[in-house]
């Protein structure tokens, strides 16, 4: 069965939609090989700009798959090596949009704390109800959760188990955009395409920029973007014409 639909939308859009609704999007061993290789390609592909993660309305992922989890021994998880699936995601150069109706929890909620923007319905729900199972986060949890959310909001989640509502994870900072359930879908396609209209290369320097300096010292993270800043990738002939054009149609537009 295909665990994760490649969709094309539009030009220069994916939607990567994880279909196992019969376990609300469950991360089996599949679903994640798909997943990943889905990104490895997408990834490689130029016509690809932006990528739409994605579920059903009930769930965006209801974490790892505990009846795969059951099954294994501790030694048979560790053989597995997960993390090189996580690796792509984490490594994925586009924009990554999680569209989240329903639940995200778990690795599911993990999923959406690899991807930069997340547009959720007031329906979603989110959480690391690890502990109630006797284990704890695997694929960044502990460490995502606490950077974007702070330790003793992340600590109250991951102690307690405690699933959280989509208000409460926009308060918190954790969604870009909360919109109704219905309208997830569009506002993410929405997203992607202004992001695939938008210069190619600056958009990836852009994220990487951000992703490796909210690892550093701000020294540091300022010294990486004057580097990627001056980098003579980002042409100057490419930024003359895109300023152009969007002065051009600005002017357009006013009159
Ligand atoms: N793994 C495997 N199957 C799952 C699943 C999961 N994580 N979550 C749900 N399912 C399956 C259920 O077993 C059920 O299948 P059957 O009909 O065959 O019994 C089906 O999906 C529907 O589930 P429910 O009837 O429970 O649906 P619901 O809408 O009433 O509740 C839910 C949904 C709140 C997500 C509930 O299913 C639930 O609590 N699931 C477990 C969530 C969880 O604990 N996630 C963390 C997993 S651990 C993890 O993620 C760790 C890691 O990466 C390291």
């Amino acid at each position: 069965m295909t665990e994760v639909l490649c969709e094309r939308p539009e030009t220069g859009i994916a939607v990567l939609r994880l279909n196992r609704p019969e376990a609300r999007n469950a991360l089996s061993l599949s679903l994640r090989k798909q997943l990943a290789e889905h990104l490895n390609t997408l990834d490689e592909n130029p016509d690809v700009r932006a990528v739409i993660v994605t579920g059903d309305r009930k769930a965006f992922a209801a974490g790892a798959d505990l009846k795969l989890m059951v099954e294994q021994s501790p030694m048979g998880m560790h053989q597995l090596r997960l993390d090189r699936l996580w690796q792509t995601v984490a490594e994925f150069r586009k924009p990554l949009i999680a569209a989240i109706n329903g639940y995200a929890l778990g690795g599911g909620c993990e999923l959406a704390l690899h991807c930069d923007i997340l547009i959720a319905g007031h329906d979603a729900t989110f959480g690391l109800p690890e502990i109630k199972v006797g284990i704890m986060p695997g694929a960044g949890g502990t460490q995502r959760l606490v950077r974007l959310i702070g330790k003793h909001r992340a600590l109250r989640v991951l102690l307690r188990g405690e699933l959280f509502d989509a208000e409460t994870a926009y308060a918190w900072g954790l969604v870009s955009e909360l919109v109704e359930p219905d309208a997830v879908e569009a506002t993410a396609l929405d997203y992607a395409r202004t992001i695939s209209g938008l210069p190619a290369r600056a958009v990836e320097f852009i994220k990487e920029s951000v992703l490796q300096g909210a690892d550093l010292p701000l020294s540091a993270a300022l010294t990486l973007e004057r580097k990627f800043s001056s980098t003579p990738l980002i042409r100057r002939k490419g930024c003359r014409r895109s300023w152009k054009s969007a002065n051009h149609s600005s002017q357009e537009s006013e009159s």
